[in-house]
């Protein structure tokens, strides 16, 4: 198996498992496809990376080498923007729950859009600008009452999110209102983001009528002129045989028609059309590499095999019950074990992860060659949501990350060290004590618990 020219089981010995590869051709192959299929549809164009899949500044600079500007949903991943280096005048500012702290550090360094969630948050980026002798350019983020998952589109005027400013129910048109009386900011747009994992083109194109029309609304009771419209992100990827996503000329060849079709019928101009991918563009381009440690075959019922990391470098299996791909890296081109028909060395097994928790697995029911502690075992498609939601559960240091390109590999984020996990642990003076003396401490504390419970 090779990635990016590298071989995996070399990565593997080199680097140390759990290793998550990142192949940089893939990610530039994914923004250029976007760029290029919006741009073939539509005057004015812009593509954000949503951070929040995979944030790290190697990351982050690659994308907007690519043209893409950034979202970021955090203190944290706006500075891990600005410490790589990327301008802020490429930084859009999301999240639902923003600190006074977060925006006022937004605001220092001059993001070009916040993109506010709240009446709240407007209130206070508002205050927080005037304090500092700004006018801050804002987005209103929009709850379309659209949600897609997948395959399961539901259009019901649902509003029930904890993101979004409500449209139905005038929560919208007060802050369109509100937006344009304040002093400290100026309403550029409008925001919506309708699902993620998305493999259908009809919720977005209805997205696009439904913030039109409320465009149309909005101008009429206030006078506001929308000049950007954010569909946000939530294009799917292929995590396994069963996906059939859509390509992202796909989605430009519905959804700007749709956005021209809607801007001639309510009466609007055009405005820029901005769209912020995360999972379709990182994505597919990662995989996860491990080693087995152990395999344990329950006759007629499942083979596990274990290996060296787990939900804290893949939470998602866990918590969204994901399905993914894995094959032995070490072993793609053993004769005879080139397809499950062609030899009886073929395996189904089940890959479990290294966490004290029953719920922790990563792929069922996967046909391998007979897998053996010490296989090299790959978990494809990994590049989003599985490093920027990773965590140090049962205290496992967090993996590194290597991108690879053309047969060379470059560690983008180290390893961690058992020291950086206890980095900032502190331990009170009152117990400062006790690891002087660690035997006879325990065994004293044992003996009274002892003795109180008989
Ligand atoms: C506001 C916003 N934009 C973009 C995205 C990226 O979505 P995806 O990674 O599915 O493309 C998300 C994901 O949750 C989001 O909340």
């Amino acid at each position: 198996m090779t990635i990016g020219g590298c071989d995996a089981v070399t990565l593997a010995k080199r680097f140390g498992t759990p290793l998550y590869v990142i192949d940089e051709d893939e990610v530039r192959r994914a923004c250029r496809s976007y760029v290029q299929e919006f741009s073939a549809c539509y005057p004015n164009v812009r593509v954000v990376y949503a951070s929040k899949a995979l944030m790290v500044k190697a990351i982050a600079l690659l994308v907007m080498e690519e043209g893409l500007s950034l979202d970021v949903c955090s203190g944290g991943e706006l500075y891990t923007a600005i410490s790589a280096g990327c301008p802020a005048d490429h930084i859009y500012f999301h999240g639902n729950s923003k600190t006074a702290a977060e925006i006022a550090f937004a605001l220092s360094v001059g993001v070009l859009r916040f993109v506010a969630d709240s009446l709240d948050e407007l209130y206070l980026i508002d205050r927080l600008a005037r304090s500092k002798g700004l006018v801050a350019n804002i987005m209103l983020r929009l709850t379309p009452g659209i949600e897609a998952h997948t395959h399961d589109y539901v259009k019901t005027g649902q509003i029930d999110s904890k993101f979004g400013i409500v449209i139905p129910n005038g929560d919208a048109l007060r802050a369109v209102g509100i937006a344009k009386r304040l002093a400290n900011v100026r309403l550029t747009g409008l925001h919506c983001h309708i699902g993620s994992q998305v493999f259908e083109m009809e919720p977005f194109a209805d997205a696009v009528d439904i913030m039109m029309g409320f465009a149309r609304q909005a101008h009429e009771a206030t006078g506001f002129v929308m000049e950007e419209l954010n569909i946000g992100g939530g294009l799917g990827i292929r995590y396994n045989s069963k996906d059939d996503p859509i390509t992202a000329r796909d989605l430009a060849e519905a959804v700007a028609p749709a956005l021209i079709d809607s801007a001639s019928r309510y009466g609007l101009p055009l405005p820029s059309l901005l769209l912020e991918p995360g999972r379709s563009i990182v994505g597919e381009a990662g995989t996860t590499l491990y080693t087995v440690n152990a395999v344990k075959r329950i006759e007629g019922v499942r083979t596990y095999v274990s290996v060296d990391g787990g939900m804290a470098d893949n939470p998602r299996v866990a918590l969204y019950q994901a399905e993914y791909e894995a094959a032995l890296a070490n072993r793609m081109a053993g004769a005879g074990q080139l397809s499950p028909e062609s030899s009886e060395t073929w395996e189904t097994v089940s890959v479990a992860g290294n966490c004290c928790e029953s719920g922790d697995m990563l792929v069922w029911d996967v046909a391998m060659p007979r897998p053996e502690v010490g296989d090299t075992l790959a978990v494809f498609c990994t590049g989003a949501y599985n490093y920027s939601m990773a965590s140090n559960y049962n205290r496992y240091p967090r993996p590194a990350v290597v991108l690879v390109r053309d047969g060379r590999a470059d560690v983008i984020v180290e390893r961690e060290t058992y020291t950086d996990l206890v980095a900032h642990d502190l331990v009170p003076a009152r117990l400062r004590h006790a690891s002087a003396r660690p035997a006879a401490a325990g065994s004293a504390r044992l003996d009274s618990a002892g003795a109180q419970s008989r």
